[in-house]
Parts: structure tokens; C-alpha cells; sequence
């Protein structure tokens, strides 16, 4: 059977003053990325043919993100926010297009399951023309009533206009609508501002498809599916239902977490298998750990590959760009950005290698330093394989140290050095005999001996 052609509607307008920020609600994150990443996610799995999303006026940044995550999305502004059906007409044209799904989600509902929007399409293709998402909160104040009578969707009334008897009803809207793209214009069309706030409610769609004579139904899901972020109170505990999610699905491929509630992921974390994480360890966006790796307490990662069999930490520092060969270790106190630290090859304790890269089973010694940045452009640092770096050098980019090669420990290396080669970058010692107890008199330890003898 040929798929039926879908368009998504995603309502981001609202301002969410809510949420006290500068930044537009949708584009605050859960487990490494925006509310509008995890819609449009959910979105793209339904195999959707167009996604819109509707803006509120001024707010490009969401608008980027959305090109940004999606280079076919079309993006509509709603200039005023009169209302959700108001905002959906914001998408007139692509309404118009006439597809034969239309689902409408809203930007700021970031768990709806892929799963649960194929339902609602289903329900289309199945003859009704309006398919709502209902749910049974807790606490149904605030939301809108699904009225439900002999099994069919009769209306949906907002919680400010329903009478006590209809705000009794438990069943709820979630928000999430389909609509029968042949008749949604229409429909649309109809919705008008006659109730206590004076906005065009899309919930009137129910009730307008009704007096049309075509069918209304409401397909349920759970709570946590249609859960809205409002404030930042909500951000956080949307984040703990998404961290328990990421964790449990974790644990269930087979990665080990110690203490899976001290570890933070990402949505797009990537796992192999015989992964070990230890207690307290971050995850942020883009980071891949291939098979039998271990990663130590307090090490953050964000972009980030690391290999099989690699190190991590404990307190390590893994930024963008940086890639762990099989079996690389990088140990504490140790950060990387850009770099590429090969199969085998060390750096073990207290340093920063940046835009560098670093060859096959070389050692980087104790407090080594790329010195990268010369306050104006990065540089890179190349490292041959098999290469020492002894403790405490600073290795000043642009240079390449050659493989094999041995850098002395405490050089600044400011010039290449050649395959094989020994370089000492260093002020040769002096000493001078005698000198220090003539220098301290009696604080010198030796000397205060000497007397203590007569
Ligand atoms: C809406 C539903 C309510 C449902 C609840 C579920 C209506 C009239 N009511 O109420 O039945 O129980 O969601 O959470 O639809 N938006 C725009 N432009 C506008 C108005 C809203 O883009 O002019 C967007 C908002 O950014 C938001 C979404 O639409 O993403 C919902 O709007 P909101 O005002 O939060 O609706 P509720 O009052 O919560
Ligand atoms: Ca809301």
C-alpha cells in the first residue's frame, strides 16, 4: 500500500514567559538537546513527507534550529499568538498542499513517541477526520476536557469554559491532534474566538468536524508522553524522566553503570558493548564509546570518540573533536579538544592537548601542554608515533615532533624535531658547590648540623 503523504505542525510560537530566560522556551534542553530536537525527532520516525514549524514573531534563533536539525523545514510566523488554531493556520500554505495527514504537535511536549503519533495517523487513515491525544493526569486542572459520549469524541472544552459537571472528566487533551488533510481548511476555517480568553482554539476542531458530520475520535497514551515544559521546574523534572530513560536503556544493551543515577547522558550517546562507566561521569552531545572502553569517576565528555579498549580519567576533560584510538589512555587531570590521540599512545596525567595530533603508542609525559593558542589563531601540534614527551614540556605550535623522537622532560620546544631525534629544550643545570650555605648562612639545614656537633 503506498504510504499516505504527511505534513507536522510543530506550534512553537508561545513565548514562554514561564520560564524567566531570554531564550525561547522550545530551544531549552533535555539530555543534551533542544525541546524542538526531541519533537522533531519523534516526527522524522513517523515518516512525515513535510514538517512546518510556526513561530512567534522575533524569534529567528528558533527558526535556525529548526534549518539547523531539519534543511527541509519550512518555518511559518505567527505575528500574534491569538491562539493555537490561529498559530496552525500560520501554515496555511502547506495546509493547502493538501496532504492527507496532518498532525499538529506542539514544541514544547518533547516525549511523544514516534509510536504514538503513528497512532493518530492510523486513526486517519481509518476514517476520522479529527484524531485527539487524550491522557489521565493526576491533576487535570488547567487543561482541556475530552467529552466522550457512546465511545465517540464529542467536544473538547477548555478548563476556563467547561461547567463543574465537565470539569469532573478525567480524560484530558494532550494536544496532540491529527487532522484529515481533505477537510482540515474547512475545519480550520470554521474555529472562531467565542470563549473566555478570545482566542482561536484548535480543541474546537472536535466539535466543528462533528456538526460536518465526520468522526472525532480520542486515542490515549500515559501522562509522561504528553508532559509539557512550562517552567524550569518542569525542565528538571523533564530531564530526570529522560536521564532514567537513557540510563535504563543503557543498562539494558549491555553498558555497565555502577551508579546509573550519577551518570548524565545525552540523548545521542552511543554505546558499545562491555562499556564500563564508573560513578559520576557526563555525557553532553556527540560522544561514542566503542567496545570494552572504561570510563572513570568525574570525567565530562562532549563530542568525543573513544575507542576500543580506551581510557578514560578519572577527571578527564574530553571535548570536541577528540577522537581515542583502540587502547589510548588519557588519564587525570588531562583535557583534549580536537585531538587525535592513536591506538596505544598515553597521556596519563595533568595536561592539555589541543588541535593536536598524537601517534601511535607515543607517551605524552606528566604536564605536558600544546600551547595551541598564540592569542590570535590555533596552531596544531603533530606528535610521531611512538614519540616521549617528557614531563612538564611545553610544545609551542605550530610543530611537529617526529616519530620516535625524545623530547627531554621541562623543554619548550619551539622547533621541529626530526624522527629519532633527542631534543632538550632547557637551560643546562649549574651547580655550584658550596654556594647555598653561603648564601643562607645559618637557615641551611647542613649547617646547623655542623654546630650541634662541637
Ligand atoms: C492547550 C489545549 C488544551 C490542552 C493543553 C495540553 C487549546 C486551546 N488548548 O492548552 O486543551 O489540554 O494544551 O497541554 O489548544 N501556541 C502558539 N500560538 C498561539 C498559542 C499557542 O504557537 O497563539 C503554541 C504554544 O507555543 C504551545 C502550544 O501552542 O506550544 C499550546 O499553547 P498553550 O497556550 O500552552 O495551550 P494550553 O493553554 O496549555
Ligand atoms: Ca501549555
Amino acid at each position: 500500500m503506498k504510504a499516505r503523504t504527511c505534513l507536522a505542525i510543530v506550534l512553537a510560537a508561545g513565548e514562554g514567559k514561564r520560564m524567566h530566560s531570554a531564550r525561547p522556551k522550545v530551544l531549552h534542553a533535555i539530555a543534551g538537546r533542544s525541546l524542538l530536537a526531541h519533537v522533531l525527532a519523534a516526527i522524522a520516525e513517523t515518516g512525515v513527507t513535510t514538517t512546518a514549524v510556526v513561530i512567534g514573531g522575533g524569534q529567528e534563533m528558533v527558526a535556525a534550529e529548526a534549518k539547523r536539525l531539519l534543511p527541509g523545514v519550512e518555518c511559518f510566523v505567527q505575528h500574534e499568538p491569538r491562539g493555537t488554531a490561529h498559530a496552525v493556520l500560520a501554515a496555511r500554505r502547506a495546509i493547502e498542499r493538501r496532504p492527507e495527514d496532518i498532525l499538529i504537535v506542539y514544541g514544547d511536549t518533547p516525549f511523544v513517541r514516534p509510536a504514538t503519533l503513528t497512532r493518530l495517523r492510523a486513526a486517519l487513515a481509518a476514517g476520522a477526520a479529527v484524531a485527539v491525544l487524550g491522557f489521565r493526569p493526576a491533576d487535570p486542572a488547567g487543561y482541556g476536557r475530552l467529552i466522550v459520549a457512546d465511545e465517540q469524541l464529542i467536544a473538547i472544552r477548555e478548563h476556563a469554559d467547561a461547567s463543574a459537571r465537565e470539569r469532573a472528566i478525567g480524560l484530558c487533551n494532550g494536544g496532540i491532534m491529527a487532522l484529515a488533510g481533505a477537510h482540515a481548511l474547512a475545519i480550520l476555517e470554521r474555529i472562531g474566538k467565542r470563549n473566555r480568553k478570545g482566542e482561536f482554539y484548535l480543541t474546537d476542531a472536535v466539535e466543528i468536524a462533528r456538526g460536518m458530520k465526520l468522526d472525532a475520535v480520542a486515542v490515549e497514551v500515559e501522562e509522561d508522553e504528553v508532559r509539557g515544559i512550562n517552567t524550569k521546574t518542569q525542565l528538571a523534572e523533564a530531564e530526570a524522566v529522560a536521564q532514567q530513560r537513557l540510563r535504563k536503556a543503557a543498562l539494558e544493551a549491555g553498558v555497565t553503570l555502577v551508579a546509573p543515577e550519577t551518570v548524565f547522558l545525552s540523548a545521542d550517546t552511543k554505546f558499545g558493548k562491555d562499556v564500563l562507566v564508573e560513578p559520576y561521569v557526563v555525557f553532553g552531545e556527540k560522544v561514542k564509546v566503542e567496545d570494552g572502553a572504561i570510563i572513570h569517576s568525574f570525567s565530562h565528555l562532549v563530542g568525543a570518540h573513544i575507542g576500543k579498549g580506551a581510557s578514560v580519567g578519572p577527571f578527564a576533560r574530553l571535548r570536541r573533536g577528540t577522537r581515542l584510538g583502540e587502547g589510548a589512555k588519557i588519564g587525570n587531570f588531562v583535557e583534549a579538544k580536537e585531538a587525535t590521540i592513536e591506538a596505544g599512545a598515553k597521556a596519563n596525567h595533568l595536561s592539555y592537548i589541543g588541535d593536536t595530533l598524537v601517534g601511535a603508542k607515543a607517551n605524552v609525559g606528566a604536564g605536558t601542554i600544546t600551547c595551541n593558542y598564540d592569542g590570535n589563531a590555533k596552531h596544531r601540534t603533530t606528535i610521531g608515533k611512538g614519540a616521549f614527551i617528557g614531563s612538564n614540556s611545553a610544545l609551542v605550535a605550530p610543530v611537529e615532533i617526529g616519530a620516535g623522537a625524545y623530547v627531554g622532560s621541562g623543554s619548550v620546544i619551539t622547533e621541529n624535531v626530526p624522527a629519532g631525534a633527542l631534543a632538550l629544550g632547557r637551560a643546562r643545570q649549574v651547580v655550584k658547590e658550596g654556594q647555598a650555605i653561603r648564601l643562607r648562612g645559618s637557615k641551611t639545614p647542613g649547617k646547623k648540623k655542623a654546630h650541634s656537633r662541637d
